[in-house]
């Protein structure tokens, strides 16, 4: 599987995305990862689809968008529109998640499935060889910055053994340290925040981890 980095913009400057979105591109970012939450289903509240459609006028990079928002299928279409390339929806938060993968190819939109580090495997085999990406949480969803939920990689590999084709995805505390047991977990797309927005170069910032991502 292609490995890839996924910057997420929840810990970056938000009003000069403008210039840090191209500058982690430019450093090899694969997809920019857009944390929207509703002040509800999680208790942040971060951006809606004007954002994603801000983002979207300053680069042509993959982007995705990880729904925290309760009734995510309220946002399918705005964000669709605002020219997100897939959508990532909580099985813990959809009462018919095979629908809603449904509503998504509609939309012409990728579609994915999260995990919480709580939820088992179990509770999307149903949904795992329809969809493009599976999101195996690795905190709880509201915040960066937090430190990673080691257990939840094993749930990394019994995705891996049961779909080899998978894009499997993980995100939470990710950094240069746990990025080694990530990716022999499974894992090819790396969600990465705090690690990235706490540096001064972004554009070194990712081509470093890139690196790292790659002799890991
Ligand atoms: C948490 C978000 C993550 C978060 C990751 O709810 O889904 O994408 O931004 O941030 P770090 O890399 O700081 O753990
Ligand atoms: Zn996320």
């Amino acid at each position: 599987m292609k490995l890839k980095l996924a910057p997420s913009v929840l810990s970056f400057d938000m009003t000069s995305l403008s210039t840090s979105v191209p500058q982690l591109v430019s450093g090899g970012a694969d997809i920019i990862h857009l944390d929207v939450m509703d002040g509800n289903w999680v208790p942040p509240i971060t951006f809606g689809d004007a954002l994603a459609r801000s983002v979207r006028r300053h680069t042509d990079c993959f982007l995705e968008a990880h729904l925290m928002v309760a009734n995510p299928e309220s946002q399918f279409e705005p964000f669709a529109k605002a020219g997100c390339n897939r959508i990532l929806f909580h099985i813990e938060g959809s009462h018919h998640p095979h629908r809603l993968v449904e509503g998504l190819r509609r939309l012409g939109v990728g579609a994915g499935i999260v995990i919480n580090p709580g939820t088992p495997v179990s509770a999307i085999t149903e949904l795992v060889p329809i969809v493009d990406m599976v999101l195996v949480m690795t905190v709880d969803p509201g915040w960066g910055g937090q430190p990673m939920i080691r257990s939840a990689l094993n749930k990394v590999t019994e995705l891996r053994n049961l779909r080899p084709d998978l894009e499997i995805e993980v995100d939470g505390g990710v950094d240069h340290g746990t990025i080694v047991e990530a990716k022999r977990a499974g894992a090819n797309v790396f969600v990465v925040g705090s690690y990235l927005a706490n540096q001064t170069d972004f554009e070194a910032a990712a081509r470093n981890f890139k690196i790292r991502m790659e002799e890991a």
